[in-house]
């Protein structure tokens, strides 16, 4: 599936939407290049979930 993202507004949206469906012990891996916007993902997800905390993501090599 390809989902088209606009800005970064929508990346937040997409990653809200993601977090309030999530259930106990759903795992998300996500793959992309530098500056694909996967934190931003990340911080919609947290924003979802009802985290109020800024969320960074560690890098896994
Ligand atoms: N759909 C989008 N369209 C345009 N810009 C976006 C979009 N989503 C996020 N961005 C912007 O792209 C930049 C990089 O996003 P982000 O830091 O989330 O990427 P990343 O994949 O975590 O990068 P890195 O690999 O360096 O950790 C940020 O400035 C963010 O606001
Ligand atoms: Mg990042």
């Amino acid at each position: 599936m390809k989902i088209f993202l606009a800005d970064t507004e929508a990346t937040l949206r997409l990653g809200i939407t993601l977090g309030e469906s999530l259930t106990p012990g759903s795992v998300i891996l996500l793959e992309g290049d530098l500056g694909a916007g996967k934190t931003t993902l990340v911080q919609g997800i947290g924003k979802g979930l009802g985290i109020t905390e800024l969320l960074s993501v560690p890098l896994l090599h």
